[in-house]
């Protein structure tokens, strides 16, 4: 098979680097990918939202499958667009299509499913630029922190969580009549506050039946002991300790099966992986959000901790044939650090020279914001790499990863040195 991954970070390099292994791939492209993707298959220059130059390249090099990794093609409605398409109906795509792609698209869609299926999360009310004073009132009703949520995409910055009641109020109005984040925040959802604990859950799913991938737990801010501006993701392991059979009972009881069966009652087509984030509150599971992807860093544990032939997995999502499959999941832990640029999440520069990485053997590179330039690997965005250990448990595996990033250099290197530091060790396994 022929397959064309889209995007250029470090899922995608993952992502590459899994589907490299199938005895079923041919030849492998990535648009745009970056420096690692480079390596292992071809990359292709082009957005990934120019879907006119996506059908162009998926005739031109005979793509059999198209695997999407970012959420903007999916919201934007890249599936349909090829099933559409005469010439492009037949081509798999994994990812779901545009009406439940707004589960991560819109955040009061996504409140509405929940609702419509019973599946728990924080309370919530939506409102507009028309209802601005009822927002005010709202706000007043609720005990701070207060959570605003603008309703569309806004690269990952749309939440705000708030102490103060004025400030809460100023954000709200900023977000709905000065367009803080653009269309996004036309509405903005203001929810509950639950505290807990977070982590992840991924599934697989070909609108029938499903498969639960492996959990993992992500660390977003960009300093020491979760402080600081939130980032895309600074580091992430699965399992995730806490995740003990009880708990997931419940989060497949409550989340997982009403997630799916909603889907398929609301006849919202979808083909491909379900990000669940979740927060655990006292034993219980609430839903936070959905994303229709794979999520970065966790791409970099969940995916070299499944042991299936991917290419056959994918091919059992197209064909609907997920419920024949046998999941096999590396029962060691996973765990991922990322290098991230100086200055990041804030400004930042680029091109730095990458130097280290070919003197390490215990784990594994993936390249996100990288790219190769005259034989040269440079920086080319915020996070840079995401190194990739296994242990039996996250300790050894951080140890791991730790002492390859030691090995890793480039002008205004950063990672978090605390990946990990919220967890305690467990003894018995995590039920996958
Ligand atoms: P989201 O984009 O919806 O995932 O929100 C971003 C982050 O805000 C989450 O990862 C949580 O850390 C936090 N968050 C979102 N909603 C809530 C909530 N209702 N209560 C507490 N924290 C929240
Ligand atoms: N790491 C969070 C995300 O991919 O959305």
């Amino acid at each position: 098979m022929n397959i064309l991954i889209l995007g250029s970070g470090g899922r995608e390099h993952a992502l590459a680097w899994k589907i490299r292994q199938s005895s079923l791939l041919n030849q492998l492209f990535v648009a745009p990918g970056n420096a690692g993707t480079a390596r292992i298959a071809k990359n292709i220059p082009i957005g990934v939202n120019d879907f006119k130059k996506i059908k162009s390249v998926v005739l031109s090099e005979a793509i059999d499958m198209v695997i999407v990794g970012p959420e903007d093609p999916l919201v934007g409605g890249i599936h349909d667009y090829f099933l559409e398409d005469d010439a492009l109906r037949n081509i798999a795509v994994i990812g779901p299509q545009k009406a439940a792609a707004a589960l991560e698209g819109s955040k009061e869609f996504a409140k509405l499913f929940m609702e419509r299926h019973k599946i728990p999360t924080a309370a919530y009310k939506s409102f507009t630029a028309e209802s601005l004073v009822q927002g005010y009132s709202f706000l007043e009703t609720l005990t701070p922190p207060y959570v605003l949520k603008a309703d569309g995409l806004a690269a990952g910055k749309g939440v705000l969580i708030l102490n103060d009641l004025a400030e809460a109020k100023r954000e709200l109005k900023a977000m709905l009549q000065e367009a803080k984040f653009g269309k996004a925040s036309a509405t903005v959802v203001i929810e509950e506050f639950l505290a807990g604990i977070e982590l992840s859950v991924f599934v697989l799913t070909d609108g029938k039946d499903y498969k639960v991938l492996p959990t993992a737990k992500d660390y977003k801010r960009i300093g020491v002991g979760d402080t600081g501006l939130n980032t895309g993701g600074m580091g992430a392991i699965s399992p995730v300790p806490f995740a003990d059979k009880a708990f997931m009972d419940l989060v497949h009881q409550r989340v997982v099966k009403p997630t799916v069966e909603g889907l398929k009652m609301d006849k919202l087509p979808y083909k491909g992986f379900i990000f669940i984030g979740l927060i655990k509150v006292g034993n219980d599971p609430f839903v936070i959000e959905y994303n229709v992807r794979l999520g970065d860093p966790e791409a970099e544990v969940v995916v070299p901790r499944i042991q299936n032939d991917l290419v056959t997995l994918f091919h059992a999502v197209a064909n609907q044939t997920l419920a024949a499959i046998d999941l096999q999941i590396d029962q060691r832990t996973a765990a991922t650090i990322m290098a991230v640029s100086g200055g990041y999440p804030g400004d930042y520069s680029k091109g730095k020279e990458i130097s280290g990485m070919e003197e390490i053997t215990d784990s594994l590179v993936f390249h996100a914001g990288t790219e190769l330039k005259e034989g040269k690997v440079l920086t080319n965005g915020g996070r840079v790499l995401a190194v990739t250990s296994f242990g039996k448990d996250f300790v050894e595996a951080l140890q791991k990863s730790y002492q390859s990033i030691g090995k890793i250099d480039f002008k205004g290197m950063n990672y978090r040195p605390d990946i990990g530091f919220d967890l305690e060790v467990r003894t018995t396994r995590c039920p996958e």
